[in-house]
C-alpha cells in the first residue's frame, strides 16, 4: 500500500519478524538505535541512484554480492577483504565482458537477519525457535542461544558500523586501485584453466590502462578508487525505522543503515508492512520476484506494487530481482518483463540465479547446482533480449573463503564433497572460484544477442 506517513507500516501486519518476547526491551534497544549516528549518508544514495539509473537504461551493470547472512564471527580482516577481493575480481572481468562500467554493490554490513519459512526448529523431539540471522538470536540449538534478543539489534548495527569503516578505508587506500589487481589475488584460486584466462584479462585491461594514460598524459586518477555501496533486506523493520531520518535540505526520509535495502521474495505484500515503510523512504529500493505469482497473476501484482513503490516513475528508484530458478524462468520472466512494460514505468532488471535453484542433498545439506545457476543466468540475458528489455545486473550469493557449499564449477564439487567445507548457516554461496568463474562465463557470452 501507499503509506503517507513513515511510521504507518506500524498498524499493519508485518510478515516474518522474530517472535520478540518483550516487546517493552524491543522498544529499549531501538530508542538506543535512533540517537546513534547514520552508517551511510544521503548524498552516496543519491549518487547510487544516478548509476542504478544508467544501468536500467544499459549504461551500466550492476554486481551485487554478498553472503546469505553475514555473521558477527564473520566480521574479520581477513573475511571482509576476502570478499572485496572477489567482489573486485568478479567486476574487472564483468566491465571486460559487458563493456560497461560496473556498479559494485556488498550484500555486507548489516545482513545479518533472515526470514524464516518456520517460526521453530525441532530436533530430537526438542522444538525451539528458528534461527532468525545474528541481529536476532544465536544458531546453536538451545533454550538461551535461540532466544530473540532485541540487543544483539545493537551489536548488528555495531558489527555494520566496523565492516563498513574497514571498506572504506580499504576502498579510499588504494586497495582497489585498479592499478594494482595483484592485490586481489586470493591464494587458493589456481584451478589453471581459469587463472590463465583471468590473468589475460587483467593484462589487457592493464596495458588499455597504460595506453590512456600514455595519450591523455596523467594517471587515470579515477581508476585508483572505485565506488561500493552496501545493501541487506530491510526485513527487521523496528531496526530499519530507528535507522530511518530526514536530512537537511532534502526532501522525505532516508533509510541510512545502508544505500539499497531490499524487500524480500516473502514479504513483498503490496497491503502489508514492508512495502508501506519502503515506499516511505527515498533510497533506491529492490524487490525479488519469485515463481511463487502466477504469470497470469503478474500483472496485476506488478501495478500495483510498482503503484505503491514507484509511483513517480523516479530514475534509478526502482530495481526488480529475478530469482524464478533454472526451471520457471521461462514461464515466469517474459509476462514479469511484458507486465513492467505495461505500467509503462522503467525499472532496473536484476537476476539473482541463487534463491529459485536451491535443492537438498540426500544427507539433507542445503545445495545449488553451478550449472543451473548459469542456466538462469544465459536464459535470462536471452529474454530480455528478446523482449527488448535490459538485463541490468546480476545478484549472487557468494563468499572470498574456499567453502563447498555449490556444487559443479570448473572443479566438479559434487554432492558428496560439500561436507569438506560447508559452512554456511543459511544458503549454500559460491565460493571464490566459483564467482570468478561465473563472471567469466557470462563475460565469454557477453550481453548481446547471440548470433545464430
Ligand atoms: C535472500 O536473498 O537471502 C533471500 C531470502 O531471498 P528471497 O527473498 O529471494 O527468497
Ligand atoms: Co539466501
Amino acid at each position: 500500500m501507499t503509506a503517507r506517513h513513515i511510521d504507518d507500516w506500524r498498524a499493519l501486519s508485518v510478515a516474518y519478524q522474530p517472535p520478540w518476547p518483550d516487546e517493552a526491551v524491543l522498544a529499549e534497544a531501538t530508542a538506543e538505535l535512533t540517537s546513534f549516528p547514520p552508517l551511510v549518508t544521503s548524498w552516496e544514495i543519491e549518487t547510487l541512484k544516478r548509476k542504478l539509473a544508467e544501468a536500467a537504461r544499459g549504461e551500466r551493470f550492476l554486481l551485487q554480492g554478498g553472503d546469505c547472512a553475514e555473521t558477527f564471527e564473520g566480521c574479520t580482516s581477513n573475511t571482509i577483504a576476502n570478499k572485496l577481493k572477489i567482489l573486485l575480481q568478479m567486476s574487472l572481468v564483468l566491465v571486460h565482458g559487458t563493456r560497461r562500467p560496473v556498479i559494485r554493490v556488498g550484500r555486507f554490513a548489516g545482513q545479518y537477519a533472515k526470514p524464516r519459512s518456520s517460526n521453530t526448529e525441532t530436533r530430537d523431539g526438542t522444538t525451539l525457535p528458528s534461527f532468525y540471522g545474528d541481529n536476532v538470536n544465536k544458531p546453536t540449538f538451545d533454550a538461551h542461544s535461540r532466544t530473540p534478543d532485541p540487543w544483539r539489534l545493537l551489536r548488528g548495527y555495531e558489527r555494520s558500523a566496523l565492516t563498513l569503516n574497514f571498506i572504506r578505508s580499504l576502498v579510499g587506500g588504494g586497495f582497489a586501485d585498479l592499478h594494482h589487481p595483484e592485490y586481489w589475488d586470493l591464494a587458493f584460486v589456481e584451478h589453471a584453466e581459469r587463472r590463465e584466462e583471468y590473468k589475460a584479462i587483467i593484462e589487457r585491461i592493464s596495458s588499455g590502462l597504460a595506453f590512456m594514460e600514455t595519450l591523455s598524459g596523467t594517471a587515470a586518477s579515477d581508476l585508483s578508487r572505485v565506488d561500493f555501496f552496501t545493501s541487506h533486506e530491510g526485513l527487521l523493520l523496528n531496526y530499519e525505522a530507528a535507522l530511518t531520518r530526514k536530512v537537511p535540505r532534502r526532501d522525505g526520509h532516508y533509510l541510512l543503515s545502508t544505500h539499497y535495502p531490499w524487500i524480500g521474495m516473502r514479504t513483498a505484500d503490496v497491503q502489508q508492512a514492508h512495502v508501506a515503510f519502503f515506499s516511505c523512504i527515498r533510497n533506491p529500493i529492490a524487490v525479488k520476484v519469485g515463481p511463487s505469482i502466477e504469470p497470469d497473476a503478474l500483472h496485476e501484482w506488478i501495478k500495483e506494487l510498482l503503484g505503491a513503490l514507484h509511483p513517480d516513475d523516479e530514475p534509478g528508484r526502482m530495481t526488480l530481482i529475478h530469482r524464478f530458478g533454472a526451471e520457471h524462468t521461462a514461464s515466469h520472466l517474459p509476462a514479469l518483463i511484458d507486465a513492467v512494460h505495461k505500467t509503462g514505468k522503467t525499472v532496473l532488471f536484476v537476476c539473482d540465479p541463487m534463491h529459485g535453484n536451491t535443492r537438498s542433498t540426500a544427507d539433507g545439506l542445503k545445495t545449488r547446482r553451478f550449472e543451473d545457476i548459469l542456466l538462469e543466468v544465459e536464459q535470462s540475458i536471452e529474454i530480455h533480449d528478446r523482449c527488448g528489455s535490459v538485463f541490468g545486473g546480476l545478484h549472487v550469493e557468494l563468499t572470498g573463503e574456499n567453502v563447498t557449499e555449490c556444487t559443479g564449477g570448473a572443479r566438479g564439487l559434487q554432492d558428496a564433497d560439500l561436507a569438506d567445507g560447508y559452512r554456511s548457516m543459511v544458503d549454500p554461496r559460491l565460493n571464490a572460484e566459483q564467482s570468478l568463474e561465473l563472471a567469466m562465463l557470462i563475460a565469454r557470452r557477453g550481453l548481446s544477442p547471440l548470433a545464430t
